[in-house]
């Protein structure tokens, strides 16, 4: 009889799907209670978690183009209303003062999780 590990997913993570649920280098939106979250998968496999709603106003972060910003060497996604760049990996804003919530998000058996405590 094969034993399964069966792992404990705590209560303030939610489970956004599939790995395969977001194409390499795109987002995609999900929705956590009164909360819309934009999880981005970059082609090398990092994954990243931001508040969806644009800071400045309220453009959909998941529908921006995600990709290097050359001048700050740093993984941006650009929103798609006033073109305003946010880091990945901690939500500030590159050209702006602005700043975007980040998530942490984890894999566990192909699955994506985003921590939104
Ligand atoms: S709504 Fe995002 S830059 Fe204006």
């Amino acid at each position: 009889m094969d034993l399964q590990t069966i792992e404990e997913i705590p209560a303030r993570m939610i489970e956004v799907g599939p790995l395969d649920h977001i194409t390499p280098g795109q987002g995609r939106c999900v929705i956590a209670g009164d909360r819309q979250i934009a999880v981005f998968r970059l082609r090398d496999g990092r994954m990243f978690a931001l508040d969806n709603l644009c800071p400045h106003r309220a453009g959909p972060l998941s529908e921006g183009i995600v990709g290097l910003d050359h001048a700050s060497q740093l993984e941006a996604v650009i929103c798609p209303f006033h073109s305003y760049k946010f880091a990945l990996r901690d939500g500030r804003g590159l050209d702006t003062e602005l700043h975007v919530r980040t998530y942490p998000v984890e894999l566990r058996d192909g699955r994506i999780f985003v921590d939104v405590a």
